[in-house]
Order: structure tokens, then sequence, then C-alpha cells
């Protein structure tokens, strides 16, 4: 066996590999070992917490976000964690497993958690809610039906929020048809700010910042500017003409947009599913965290969040739309005076027509 380790920094090692290992003590001499570590500890004693709830917390974005949101990397580094996590009443022994694994990992952030299948529980007194729990498309459901079981998910959860949460609870929709099921939840919900409901395209614009990074060989944290138009469906319009690297304006390649980028993030749900036999789980958990977290914290970058429009660049007002966004003091804003190329704007009517059709599905039950 050869093992190389030039250049390498740091390596994950399991005990037991290592212990089998011994006889290539060579193979070590420049390596930091790193063991299986607790997270560092928080440097201060935090003041502010915040219940956050997790639903469909047992499935397997649900419970890629838990571990995002107890180590802080939703609500920040200096905010305690209480966690309520929802789910189906089948489901709640798989989430006793979860709990034990959240506790195993020691998150010093992590305050309490509590486990629930009832919607007054988990919305009491919430202050962010990941909702995620949702009706999967089965074979043969067409895209009315798949609307009409999760309409019936989001209209009970909104009158809960209604009837039990907190009026400033922030709202992210992860479970599709995302931004229809948001627009069922707010709708539900007349005493509460429509702007605290919030839809995911977060996956769709870092797959966009994704291709993007890897065609200019950088890193992604140096690609901004790139975002999500419209709706989180094959219709999304992913806009590349403001894109920097490093502040710098970059000109893409008109071919390698239309014919490779574009199809590539609409269609990147379904590559993963075919690769991998399921859907994507981990980069969805990263990019409701990713959010969130913005949201909570603060960003000066271009986002996409997909928000109830007011009818900013000419989209009918009311209807849950993708936009590029900032973040400042927990509230979050559309970018203004961007200007659309032809192609954009016709695409932008596209998704709109695709939203308002999946609102009248819903108005028609
Ligand atoms: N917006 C995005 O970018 C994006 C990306 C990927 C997946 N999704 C969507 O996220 C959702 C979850 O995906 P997943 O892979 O975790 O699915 P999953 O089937 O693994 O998990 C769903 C969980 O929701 C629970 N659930 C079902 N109905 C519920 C209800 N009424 N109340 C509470 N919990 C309920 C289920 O018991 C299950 O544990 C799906 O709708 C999927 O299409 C969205």
């Amino acid at each position: 066996m050869f093992i190389s380790a030039i250049g390498v920094d740091v390596v994950f090692i399991m005990h037991d590999i290592l212990s089998n290992l011994s006889n290539f003590s060579h193979f070590f001499q420049n390596l930091k070992l790193v063991p299986p570590s607790t997270p560092i500890a928080p440097k201060k004693k935090m003041s502010k917490s915040m219940r956050v709830l997790v639903t469909g917390a047992a499935g397997q974005i649900g419970s890629f976000i838990v571990p995002l949101v107890a180590s802080g990397q939703a609500c920040g580094p200096e905010t305690l964690i209480d966690l309520v996590l929802l789910d189906l009443p089948q489901a709640q022994d798989a989430l006793k497993g979860l709990v034990m694994e959240l506790d195993d990992c020691a998150y010093p952030l992590l305050k309490s958690i509590t486990t629930t299948d009832s919607l007054e529980v988990a919305f009491k007194g919430t202050n962010v809610a990941f909702m995620v729990g949702g009706f999967p498309r089965l074979q043969g459901m067409d895209r009315s039906q798949l609307l009409q079981k999760n309409a019936e998910i989001f209209v009970a959860a909104g009158k809960a929020l209604e009837q039990h949460g907190a009026r400033d609870c922030k709202v992210l929709i992860v479970a599709n048809p995302a931004n229809t099921n948001c627009y069922i939840m707010a709708s539900q919900c007349p005493s509460i700010p429509k702007e605290n409901f919030t839809a995911m395209t977060r996956l769709d614009h870092n797959r966009a910042v994704a291709q993007i990074a890897i065609k200019k060989a950088v890193t992604a944290g140096r690609v901004k500017r790139a975002f999500i138009l419209g709706n989180h469906s094959n219709t999304m319009v992913p806009v590349v003409d403001n894109v920097q690297i490093d502040g710098q304006d970059v000109e893409l390649d008109a071919q390698w947009v239309k014919e490779s980028f574009t199809p590539t993030v609409q269609t990147r749900g379904a590559a993963v599913i075919a690769a991998r036999q399921k859907s994507s789980a981990m980069s969805a958990a990263n990019a409701a965290a990713n959010h969130v977290y913005d949201w909570v914290v603060g960003t000066n970058d271009w986002v996409s969040m997909a928000v109830v429009s007011k009818g900013e660049y000419g989209v009918e007002a009311g209807l849950v739309f993708s936009y590029p966004c900032t973040c400042k003091d927990g509230k979050w804003a559309v970018v203004e005076g961007i200007e659309f190329s032809d192609d954009v704007k016709a695409a932008m009517k596209k998704t709109e027509a695709e939203l308002a059709q999946e609102r009248d599905i819903f108005k028609s039950f």
C-alpha cells in the first residue's frame, strides 16, 4: 500500500484505521493529526437566544439542517439555540435518534431540543421556521396534485403560525413547490407582515455561483452578483450580466451561458437525483442555512431570496418571486436599478406566468 502525503496539511483519520497504520510512522511525520473534535467553544457568555423550528426534521434535508442550526451556522455564532423539531407521528422515533446524535455532538450553543408532531407546540414563540416537511411527488402525480397535497400542509401551518406564533417569526419555505407553498402560508397569516415569508432559491443561486467559479477556475467566494429570478423550477432565470470576480466586472462567454451554464443550473436537481438516486440534501440544507444566516446576520452581497413581490421590476405584486436581495438588521431589500436584457425580461415573463398559474390552481381548490 502506498499513501502519498506530499502537500497535505491536515488529515482526518478514524481511530481504528489509525491503529492499523501504526507501521506507517514515516507517513505521519509532517502531518498534524486531527482527532474527532469538539466544536470550538464560544468565547464570551451568550445572552441572546432564538427558538428555531425545523419541520420535516427527520427527513433528508431536515436532518442536515439541524446540525447547521445547532452549530451557529444559521443564526450566528453568538446566539443560543432552542431547537424545535417537527415531523409526522410515524417519524417521532427517528427524531429521538436525531436528538441522541445532537446530544452526542455537545454543541456549545444548543440550549434545548423539543420534538413534536403538534403545529401548536412547533410555532409557539418561534423566531425562525425552516419549513422543510412536505408531501413528495409520487410517480404519476402531476404538478397540480402535488400542489394540492402541499397546499393542505401549508394552509395548516399558516393557520398555526397566525394563531400561536411570534409576529416577527422569520419563515423560510424549502418544501416544493416552494414559492407557491410560501404564497399559501403567507395567505393564512393576515396579522404577520408579508416580509417575514420567504422561499428558497439559494440552492439555485449557489449552483450558479459554483458553475461560474468552476468555469473561471476561482474559488466560489470570489464570485459575486450572480442571481436567480422567479420560480424555484425549471423556468427560473439565472442572471449573470452583472457578475464580478474580486470586485471586477467579468464578461462570460454568451454561448457557454446559453448552452451550458443556464440549463445546468436549471436542471441540476434532476442531475443530482440521476447520479445518487436521491435528491439534493446536503447542498439544500447548506443553502437553507446560508439564506437564514444572511437574513438574520446581514450581508452586502447580492443573495437570491424568493419574497412576496411588491411589484419590483414589473412583477405582479403578491407573487412569491426570487430577486437579488441584500440584508441588514434582520430585513431584506430587493436590489434596485438593475438593467435587464431583453432575453432576461422575456424569461422573467415566463417564470412569472408559471407562478401566477400555480397561485390560480391553489385558489381553485
Ligand atoms: N427549495 C429547494 O431548493 C429544494 C431543494 C431540494 C428539495 N426541496 C424540497 O424539500 C422538501 C424536503 O425534501 P427531503 O429530501 O428532505 O424529503 P424527505 O422525504 O426526506 O423528508 C420530508 C420529511 O417531511 C416529513 N413530513 C411530511 N409531511 C409532513 C407534515 N405535514 N408536517 C411535518 N413533516 C412532514 C416527512 O415525514 C419527512 O421526514 C421536498 O419538498 C423537496 O422537494 C426543495
